[in-house]
C-alpha cells in the first residue's frame, strides 16, 4: 500500500495541497492564493479557473516538496470554502460567470423575498438553514436569471453547478473528458436545496428556487471508496488517484479535531469562524440562530449532524486592516499592534461586513466601531478586531449552550488565527473557558485526508484517528467574572448599533 494521503484545501483565500503520513503528520505543503475580486460593495468573486489552476500548481509542487511520486498517494481528498458557486458548461469547462462568494451579499433581496413569501419555514424545517444570501441557493438562482443564456442552458443539461469542492473534482477526474459530476452530503447541506433526512434534493425545495434537476451533482457520502472517481493521468499527477474523500471545510476541520463523539466541538478560525457542535445521528434545529448541517457520513454509516455557528468575517477584518486601512502590514503584526495598548478602552469594532450571520441573521447589518474618543488610537482599533472575533464566537457559544445544554469544558481550536497568541488568550478570557489548540493546526486538510484514507483502509477506524490528537497549547481564562460580564455587555449594545444599513 502507498504510504501518503493528500488532501486538496481549496478555501476562501487560497488552494493548497498537502500530504500527510500515516500517523497523520504533514509531510509537504504548497499554497497559492486567488484573486479577491470585489465588484461592488457586497459583492465577492472569484475566478473559477484561476482557482483549478493554482490548485494543480500546488498538488504538483507539494508532491515535489515530499519527494514522492503520485503511485506513493494511496487516496487524495477534497475540502473546500463552502457554499461558493460555480456554474459551468460541461462541453467546454468555461464558467459561466465568476464564482459567488458565500461572503456575497447580492441576493438579500431573493433571500427576504422567500421569507416574505412563507417559504422560511420549509426552508429551516427541511434544510436546516435559515434563507439568508449565504447559501448556495440564492446564488445559482440569481445566476439563472441575471446571466444570459444560463436558463436555456441548464434547461439542456449544458450548465451545471457546484460548489468548489464539485469544481475541482469534476476537473481533476477528467473535465469535458469525462469529469465526474458530483459532491458530498457536507456541501450539499449548504444549499438551502437538500433535505437533512433523506440526504438528496427535493423537489419542493428545487421548485421554489426554480433550479431545473439535472443541474445539480449527484450527492454521495463524504468518505467512499469509489463514488468519486480518480484522477485523470494528465497535469496535475502522472498516475490515476483514487479520490475517496470530499466533506465542506468546516466539516473536514470538525473531523480533523477527531470531534466524533456527540458533545465534542471546535472552533476555526479563518476568513470567518466556524464553531461546530455534533449532535450524533440526530439532526437538531436550533431555536438559537444556529444552523443545521451535516458533519459527515462516512460509507455506508448514517449521517452524523451537527449544529453550527457561522460567522461571517473574523480573520478577513484583520485582512481589512492590512489592505484597506493599511495599518498593519501583514497579519502577525495585529498581534504585535494590539500589544501597545492594555486593553480596547470602550470601543468596540462590529465588522458586519457581510451582514450578520449566527446567531442574528441580519442582512440589515453593517460594520460599526462604536464607543470612540480622540484618545483612541491603532492599537485600541486593532485590539478591537481581536476582540470582535472572540465576542461573535461567545455569541455563538451561548446559543450552541442554549440549544444542546452542552456546557463547554474546554474550546478546541485551529485555523491560521490560532498562531495571534493575544487572540486566544482574550478568547479564554472572553468565553471563561481554556482555549485548546492542537499539534496539528492544519485540521480542515487533515479531515479530508481522514475521510480518503478511512475509505482505502489506510486508517482502521477513528480510534486510530483519536490518538494522532495532542494538544500543543492551552490558554486559561484570567479575567474576572465582572470583566468578562461587562464587556460582553458592551458588546451586545454594539451588534445592535449595526442593525437597519441596507433594506
Ligand atoms: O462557509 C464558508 C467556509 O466554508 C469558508 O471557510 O476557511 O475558506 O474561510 P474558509
Amino acid at each position: 500500500m502507498a504510504d501518503f494521503v493528500g488532501a486538496v484545501d481549496q478555501g476562501t483565500t487560497s488552494s493548497r495541497f498537502m500530504i500527510f503520513d500515516h500517523d497523520g503528520n504533514e509531510v509537504a505543503k504548497h499554497q497559492l492564493e486567488h484573486t479577491q475580486y470585489l465588484p461592488k460593495s457586497g459583492w465577492v468573486e472569484h475566478d473559477p479557473v484561476e482557482i483549478w489552476e493554482r490548485t494543480n500548481v500546488a498538488i504538483q509542487n507539494a508532491v515535489r516538496a515530499a519527494g514522492i511520486s503520485a503511485s506513493d498517494l494511496t487516496a487524495i481528498g477534497i475540502t473546500n470554502q463552502r457554499e461558493t458557486t460555480v456554474v459551468w458548461d460541461p462541453r467546454t469547462g468555461r464558467p459561466y460567470y465568476n464564482a459567488i462568494v458565500w461572503q456575497d451579499t447580492r441576493t438579500d433581496r431573493i433571500a427576504s423575498a422567500l421569507e416574505r413569501e412563507g417559504h422560511g419555514d420549509l426552508i429551516r424545517q427541511r434544510a436546516g438553514l435559515p434563507p439568508a444570501t449565504y447559501f448556495s441557493g440564492g446564488k445559482i438562482k440569481w445566476i439563472l436569471e441575471n446571466v444570459d443564456g444560463v436558463r436555456e442552458a441548464a434547461e439542456q443539461g449544458h450548465a451545471i453547478f457546484g460548489n468548489t469542492d464539485a469544481w475541482v473534482l469534476w476537473n481533476l477526474t477528467g473535465g469535458p473528458n469525462g469529469g465526474i459530476h458530483a459532491t458530498d452530503v457536507t456541501n450539499a447541506s449548504r444549499t438551502m436545496l437538500m433535505d437533512l433526512e433523506t440526504l438528496d434534493w427535493d423537489e419542493e425545495l428545487l421548485g421554489i428556487f426554480g433550479i431545473p434537476r439535472a443541474m445539480l451533482p449527484k450527492i454521495n457520502p463524504s468518505s467512499h471508496a469509489e463514488a468519486f472517481g480518480t484522477t485523470r493521468t494528465s497535469r496535475p499527477l502522472s498516475a490515476p488517484v483514487p479520490i475517496t474523500g470530499v466533506l465542506g471545510d468546516q466539516q473536514a476541520a470538525t473531523v480533523g479535531q477527531v470531534c466524533f463523539a456527540v458533545g465534542e466541538a471546535k472552533n476555526t478560525y479563518g476568513t470567518g469562524n466556524f464553531l461546530l457542535l455534533n449532535t450524533g445521528t440526530e439532526a437538531v434545529h436550533s431555536r438559537n440562530g444556529l444552523i443545521t448541517t451535516v458533519a459527515y457520513k462516512f460509507g455506508d454509516a448514517p449521517a452524523v449532524y451537527a449544529l453550527e455557528g457561522s460567522i461571517a468575517v473574523t480573520g478577513s477584518a484583520v485582512q481589512w486592516l492590512r489592505d484597506q486601512l493599511h495599518i498593519i502590514s501583514n497579519a502577525p503584526e495585529s498581534e504585535r499592534l494590539a500589544k501597545t495598548v492594555d486593553g480596547s478602552d470602550g470601543i468596540y469594532f462590529v465588522p458586519a461586513f457581510s451582514g450578520l450571520f449566527a446567531p442574528y441573521w441580519r442582512s440589515d447589518a453593517r460594520g460599526a466601531i462604536v464607543g470612540l474618543a480622540r484618545f483612541h488610537t491603532n492599537g485600541h482599533l486593532a485590539r478591537a478586531t481581536l476582540e470582535s472575533m472572540c465576542y461573535q464566537s461567545r455569541d455563538v457559544v451561548e446559543a450552541m449552550e442554549q440549544d444542546s445544554g452542552v456546557h463547554l469544558d474546554v474550546l478546541k481550536v485551529d485555523g491560521g488565527v490560532t498562531a495571534n497568541e493575544l487572540c486566544m488568550q482574550i478568547q479564554a478570557d472572553v468565553l471563561g473557558v481554556p482555549v485548546s489548540r492542537p499539534v496539528v493546526a492544519e485540521t480542515t486538510a487533515l479531515g479530508a485526508a481522514y475521510a480518503a484514507g478511512l475509505a482505502t483502509g489506510f486508517w482502521r477506524d477513528t480510534d486510530e484517528l483519536r490518538a494522532h490528537w495532542h494538544e500543543s497549547r492551552r490558554w486559561e481564562p484570567s479575567w474576572t467574572e465582572e470583566q468578562r460580564a461587562d464587556g460582553y455587555a458592551g458588546w451586545k449594545k454594539a451588534v445592535e448599533r449595526t442593525y437597519g444599513w441596507v433594506d
